[in-house]
């Protein structure tokens, strides 16, 4: 599906004292794709807001990022990043979906927001992306629902960092994330947690998301983080 395309749907994100006016596909279930599942089991995730996505929003609405280096991994429609732009950052929204950097695009540009959006996937990332490391600030919202997320991220967060970054992910508490933070600690990454409330969150988890967040130790903020 297009953004110009009439069946989209517009949604106001709230984000701090922003709100994000974007526009999106009205469903995800809609957008599946069978032959894109039984090649990689790949689900258009990207197409709706999560409620780890607007905690995310929230939280980088309350940072000033003026002129810093931002990227989004999974970033789905990229609120996240247009957040950040707005807070002033050189911000880059990312997702394996080339649909989803379309409409990450799209409403970046109606938006009046000066941000870039490419196509990422984790396990295969860009040279061209890998070549602005380091960011000074590594975001994502709810990308650790798979083990296999988790062992690419470990690779690809670390590759994307400088001895200052700071990584931030929103997580709705999903049981792989738990690997993955077990291991960014054993590999000496200094770690800290915030708990938002979400009020009105109806899924398995509860009505908390994880606010992960993660700063590199001295010297190694390049090794892999091996899960
Ligand atoms: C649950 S959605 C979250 C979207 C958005 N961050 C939010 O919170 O609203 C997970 C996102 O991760 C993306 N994703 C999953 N696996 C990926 C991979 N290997 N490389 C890049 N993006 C990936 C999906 O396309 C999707 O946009």
């Amino acid at each position: 599906m297009h953004p110009d395309d009439p069946r989209t749907i517009w949604e106001d994100v709230p984000a701090g004292d922003l709100t994000l006016r974007i526009r999106r596909p009205p469903s995800a279930e809609d957008l599946i794709d069978e032959d894109e599942f039984a090649d990689d089991e790949r689900l258009p995730y990207w197409a709706e807001v999560w409620p780890s996505g607007r905690v995310l929003c929230g939280v980088l609405a309350g940072m000033s990022l003026e002129r810093r280096s931002v990227i989004e991994l999974g970033a789905g429609i990229g609120t996240g990043a247009m957040v950040a732009a707005l807070r002033g950052a050189r911000s880059l929204s990312t997702d394996w979906y080339p649909a989803a950097v379309e409409f990450s695009e799209w409403n970046a540009r109606n938006l009046g927001l000066d941000m870039e959006a490419c196509v990422v996937d984790w396990r295969d990332p860009p040279p061209a992306v890998l070549d602005r490391a380091p960011f000074d600030l590594v975001v994502g919202a709810d990308i650790l629902y798979e083990a296999r997320n988790g062992v690419a991220l470990g690779v690809l967060i670390p590759a994307l960092c400088g001895p200052s970054t700071e990584v931030i992910i929103a997580d709705p508490r999903r049981p792989d994330a738990r690997g993955f933070v077990e291991a960014m600690e054993s590999a000496g990454w200094s770690y800290r947690r915030e708990d938002i409330p979400v009020p009105g969150r109806i899924d398995e988890t509860g009505p908390i998301v994880h606010v992960h967040r993660f700063t590199p130790p001295p010297s190694k903020h390049n090794e892999p983080v091996v899960l």
